[in-house]
């Protein structure tokens, strides 16, 4: 696969049949896997693999386990996964923990104490994990980094998210999420982007304190490129337009009590 980098990920193109790189530097490299299901609620895989560490990001439903393991299968031994990232417990992110963990049974964990304590209820009990609140780095063998950002209440109170040293690349879950009727792997006009992430968000985040408080922790941070766990991917040129979506954002009980303030 050619080598690519943030710059020019708005030009992604995907083959269904195929992992999508999305980012390759120095042996540190992202994937998109899927899936193929051609849904309004798409679930997004990513997979980071660098050197010996091979990390899920949000590893999905029990449905996809076979077609993600035969993606990963395309770059890399599943077998050889080291670590899962789940953001939270719903299904569409986390059910497919047990399959992973039958297969790779040293497989870490990587998720927030909320999370934690509803994740056995999918069927595994005895797993390594690393409470993210406790232990906010996951460190890979060369030194390189991810960071995790807890996320309350958007939408789940264990929510988090993983930001990426070296691509700047912002795994966000469920944040920044669409429902989409026509998908395409990056945005390519916010304004109509906005109108399907509403979809989403205004059911399913809490309130504009919760989104407010969860920009204010970016501050600093330079974001290249943010990856939700559903619908478009939202590239550089877009950032700036999506952190002023959320700043802006009325959703969850805004709406549901608009009398309270
Ligand atoms: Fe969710
Ligand atoms: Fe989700």
């Amino acid at each position: 696969m050619q080598e690519q980098n943030n710059i020019i990920l708005h030009h992604v193109e995907v083959n269904m049949q195929q992992p999508t790189l999305l980012f390759q530097q120095a042996g540190h490299s992202i994937y998109w896997l899927g899936i193929t299901e051609n849904t309004i609620f798409r679930c997004n895989v990513y997979l980071i693999v660098n050197g010996k560490d091979v990390i899920l990001v949000d590893p999905g439903s029990r449905n996809y386990f076979d077609q993600v393991k035969s993606r990963v299968a395309q770059i890399i031994d599943p077998t050889a996964v080291t670590g899962m990232i789940l953001c939270h417990q719903d299904p569409d992110v986390a059910a497919s923990m047990v399959d992973w963990l039958e297969l790779c049974p040293d497989c870490v964990v990587y998720t927030s104490p909320r999370a934690q304590v509803l994740l056995p209820h999918f069927g595994a009990h005895d797993y390594n994990w690393q409470d993210i609140e406790e232990e906010p780095t996951l460190r890979f063998e060369s030194g390189q980094q991810l960071r995790f950002i807890t996320a309350p209440f958007l939408h789940s109170p264990a929510a988090f998210t993983t930001y990426d040293d070296r691509s700047h690349f912002l795994f966000s879950g469920d944040i920044w999420a669409a429902l989409m009727t026509s998908w395409s792997p990056t945005v390519i006009d916010f304004t109509h982007h906005r109108i399907q992430m509403d979809m989403f968000h205004m059911d399913y985040m809490a309130s504009n304190i919760a989104a407010r408080g969860f920009i204010d922790k970016l501050d600093g941070l330079k974001v290249d490129a943010i990856l939700p766990q559903h619908g478009s991917i939202i590239p550089q040129e877009h950032i700036a337009d999506a952190l002023d979506y959320l700043r802006t954002l009325r959703c969850g009980t805004d709406i549901s009590y608009p009398n309270l303030s």
